[in-house]
């Protein structure tokens, strides 16, 4: 028998059948995340209920020799939750409660198979407000968040994932369980465990439980969608927008975006084209408000660096405006995009972005790239479709081609490889262009302190 066997024929001892699946369908459904790059190939699905069967299920891995791969709302971008080898999957679909609130803590906690939206409205219900927030709020889980620190629209304003989680409980590589801060606002006692595991991608522990940190809920946000004349632009519109109203995102995207999404049915955001867009959402709770993003807007138009744009007016628009940027991601699926999702400075964007088109005019004229981002962040995706006459695996290397060019630029501005994707099999070629050998030692010694045996998420972040 395999390890993987031995591993399969004691969790068949500790779980019910039902909730340790075998079927072609489950193993294909949860073996692979939305990249769609790798054949999934897991040998078995587990769906632990409790803390106590996560921990049997670690376990069982280090006395076997198995292998786990963690799994939540799989809308990973980076192939961090697929299983390619015979690993067995742990989802977390039935640890989906949330067990508590406390008001005075402004905090809750949470099982991690709690859906992001859920938790959203949960923070509604009680009057405040859950601020990471993402295209695939609807399906995403809490503890897939908190392994890749997830960062999303919001980010300029309420920071990652990685601001709101106050306490952790984790079941680290060795099967033990860590109980990590505990819902504290302040504790100096030393190395703070809960950072490692956050953005870990689940090569450390499982997380098992979540608080987080809710806030004050934005006062009447409003959108303003503005066309400009290019990205030399983006920065001073920025600037005049930061200056006089509390932004809660600065998104932008190029006009190829803009199309796909409006060929899905949308309605354009005015007539005039342009090559850039952004999309600020700010707190519009007076008279004063409003009008000094109005001051933003004409000043801009005055410069000559705003072409057009429109403020929504009610908050039916303020989410149809949110669709143009939201909806790209889905716009482009059909089109297989290999997806690149960096990070400079905020300061660098403009130079970085004129750099990069340069570079694909120059070099991968046959490739048509989506450009869109959380720019007020620095972060940039960089989605290049698959040509309707090339081959899936030809697009691929040539992507990977692409990449080390890309990232080689990148490495001059000192960005990240990865901004909120995370690494999982994709990226993970490409760490040395963001991390020094020094410093990639020091993360695989972290990760033998935890996982020894290499039971968690083999071969990802690094081998
Ligand atoms: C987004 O910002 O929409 C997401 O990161 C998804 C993507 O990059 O496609
Ligand atoms: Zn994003």
């Amino acid at each position: 028998m395999t390890t993987e066997q031995t591993f399969l024929v004691r969790l068949a001892e500790r779980l019910p059948a039902a909730r340790l699946r075998t079927d072609a369908d489950t193993l294909l459904e949860h073996g692979r995340d939305w990249t769609r790059l790798h054949t999934p190939a897991p040998s078995a699905v587990a769906f632990p209920e409790s803390i106590d069967e996560v921990q049997a299920i670690v376990r069982l891995a280090n006395e076997t020799g198995g292998h786990i791969v963690p799994s939540g709302g799989r809308t990973g971008l980076s192939a961090g939750a697929v299983a390619t080898a015979g690993e067995v999957v742990v989802s977390f679909d039935r640890m989906n409660h949330i067990l508590g609130f406390d008001a005075v803590d402004r905090s809750v906690t949470v099982e991690p198979g709690v859906v992001t939206q859920t938790l959203q409205e949960y923070a509604r219900s009680v009057g405040l407000f859950y601020p990471v927030d993402f295209a695939a709020r609807g399906s995403a889980q809490i503890g897939g968040n908190i392994a890749t620190n997830a960062g999303g629209i919001k980010v300029i304003r309420y920071g990652m994932t990685r601001e709101r989680v106050s306490g952790l409980k984790v079941v680290t590589g060795r099967g033990d369980l860590l109980d990590i801060n505990r819902g504290l606002v302040k504790n100096a006692t030393g190395y703070d465990l809960r950072h490692l595991f956050i953005g870990s991608e689940g090569t450390l522990g499982l997380i098992v439980e979540a608080t987080l940190t809710l806030v004050e809920p934005p006062r009447e946000p409003a959108v303003m969608l503005l066309g400009l004349s290019g990205i030399d632009v983006l920065m001073s519109v920025f600037a005049r927008l930061r200056e006089r109203v509390q932004l809660s995102a600065f998104e932008c995207f190029s006009d190829r975006a803009l199309a796909h999404v409006l060929a899905r049915g949308l309605s354009a955001p005015f007539d005039t084209p342009a090559p850039w867009y952004v999309l600020a959402e700010f707190d519009a709770d007076s008279e004063e408000a409003v009008a000094a993003a109005m001051e933003a807007f004409e000043a801009g138009v005055e410069a000559e660096e705003v072409l057009d744009g429109v403020l929504s007016q009610s908050e039916t628009q303020r989410l149809a405006l949110w669709r143009l940027r939201e909806d790209i991601t889905e716009s482009i699926a059909h089109r297989l995009p290999y997806k690149n999702d960096i990070a400079v400075r905020v300061a660098q964007v403009p130079e970085f972005l004129t750099e990069m088109q340069a570079l694909f005019a120059a070099e991968y004229p046959q490739f048509e790239v989506i450009w869109f981002g959380h720019i007020g962040d620095g972060n940039l995706h960089i989605s290049v479709l698959q040509p309707a006459d090339m081959a899936r695996e030809v697009f691929i290397a040539e992507c990977e081609r692409v990449s080390e060019h890309l990232f080689a630029t990148l490495a001059r501005y000192g960005g990240s490889v990865s901004a909120e994707h995370g690494l999982g099999l994709v990226k993970k070629p490409y760490l040395h262009y963001s991390r020094p050998a020094e410093e990639i030692a020091y993360l695989r010694a972290i990760r033998q302190v935890f996982d020894p045996s290499g039971v968690l998420n083999p071969g990802k972040l690094f081998d």
